[in-house]
């Protein structure tokens, strides 16, 4: 734990600070490695490899039922489960006459300004798109907008890119854009094992409501990418809501819905131009986007989510944020969940075959119950026995616009 809270301590002193980057659309092809391929459970090959944790530190978990002592679990690193090999029915890989290629559609700028305080991160906008890259995710999400549909906290929003866009799911998948985020996020992370989040598209639209109301994502980590031209703008920034005082995410939605919540501790990210991305730890800091008030166009962004590699970091997957605020098809959820479910499982327990003579049996019987209760709940839920949402994005977020109330 004095091992933990030391890192803890450095991640904290460690705010604002500007990371300079590799050119990672200029990588070798013999140097990067194909998407999804396992990743060696070592940090050293990140550039901020500074930043990072060291493995096996203990760490408190918190309980999953009504046990009286939280458990005790060694920090654990493997990949996600990969993105499946073949499409989901009632889906279709368009026909694409462009194929993704870095050194033409990405344009990662060497200097990326990172935030760390209380314990989330995020990044102030930076670029990551050519103009080219642009104008090919702009054709696409056109080609494709006829699948965009009304969601619980979006009024207009289109999923599932990556089982209709090879394009989107090669630039997704592109592993030096993998290590670039790890490098960011301070762990190492995967793109989401759902699917159906790669290339999730928001459309707010000029004079209607907030394009995303207060919310916390179902996912550790998220790339945000603005597609259109912010000049002339008025509203539609993305919000986040960072208490001065350390907030856990049900605090931060106490004062949010309570009108306590001060204006002051909102920071507003604008977007200087089309292919701008920020990156933001989406399952701790609350944020919206304001109504959009003037623009040329629809303000459209896609979002790429990602989870922390470490098997025994609670997971901030919600299956019923999927299932019932995302209204993803029910047979592609439901498999998208286990695969992702298994992978931690697969993960927790690989973790046990490498265990060494020393090894306490506290610890084994800790690891050994999680997965066994991870795999229980995901049966549970998988069942409609249980529901898995938090309380501040249910019903309640309906009623929260893109405004702060009070301060
Ligand atoms: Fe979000």
């Amino acid at each position: 734990m004095n091992n933990l809270r030391g890192y803890m301590r450095s991640s904290l002193q460690a705010t604002k600070k500007v990371m300079h980057l590799p050119n990672v659309a200029a990588r070798k092809p013999s140097e990067r490695r194909a998407p999804n391929a396992p990743v060696p459970n070592a940090l050293s090959r990140i550039s901020v490899s500074q930043l990072l944790p060291r493995h096996n530190k203990q760490v408190e978990v918190p309980r999953m039922t009504h046990e009286p002592q939280p458990f005790i679990l060694p920090q654990y690193f493997r990949e996600g489960a990969p993105l499946p090999l073949t499409i989901p029915k009632h889906f279709t890989m368009q026909e694409e006459s462009v194929k993704f290629d870095p050194e033409r559609h990405l344009n990662i700028c060497k200097e990326i300004a990172v935030s760390r305080s209380h314990g989330s991160v995020y990044t102030k906008p930076f670029r990551l798109l050519s103009e080219e890259g642009v104008e090919v995710l702009r054709r696409i999400i056109e080609a494709n907008e006829e699948h965009a549909k009304q969601m619980v906290r979006s009024p207009k929003c289109l999923r599932g890119l990556g089982y209709r866009s090879q394009f989107v799911r090669d630039l997704s998948t592109y592993r030096p854009l993998l290590d670039l985020l790890s490098s960011l996020a301070g762990e190492p992370i995967s793109l989401h094992a759902h699917g159906m989040n790669i290339g999730h598209t928001n459309f707010g639209e000029v004079g209607g409501a907030a394009a995303e109301k207060w919310h916390v994502d179902s996912v550790d980590y998220v790339l945000i990418v603005m597609l259109s031209d912010p000049v002339g703008m008025q509203g539609g920034d993305l919000q986040l809501y960072l208490p001065q005082a350390a907030a856990d995410a049900h605090s931060s939605w106490d004062q949010l819905s309570g009108g306590t919540a001060r204006k002051e501790d909102v920071r507003s990210l604008q977007f200087p131009s089309a292919g701008y991305a920020t990156f933001v730890q989406g399952s701790k800091i609350f944020h919206t986007v304001s109504p959009l008030l003037a623009a040329k166009g629809p303000r459209i962004t896609l979002v790429n989510s990602f989870t922390s590699n470490n098997v025994f970091k609670p997971d901030s997957t919600r299956f019923s944020s999927y299932k019932d605020t995302f209204l993803d098809p029910p047979d592609v959820v439901d498999i998208e969940f286990s695969r992702h479910r298994a992978a931690r499982a697969i993960g927790q327990l690989e973790h046990l075959l490498n265990a060494s003579w020393d090894t306490p049996a506290v610890e084994l019987a800790s690891v050994l119950q999680l997965a066994g209760q991870e795999l229980l709940m995901t049966s549970r839920l998988l069942r409609g026995e249980e529901k898995d949402m938090l309380s501040c994005n249910s019903a309640e977020q309906k009623r929260i616009g893109g405004d702060v109330k009070a301060g």
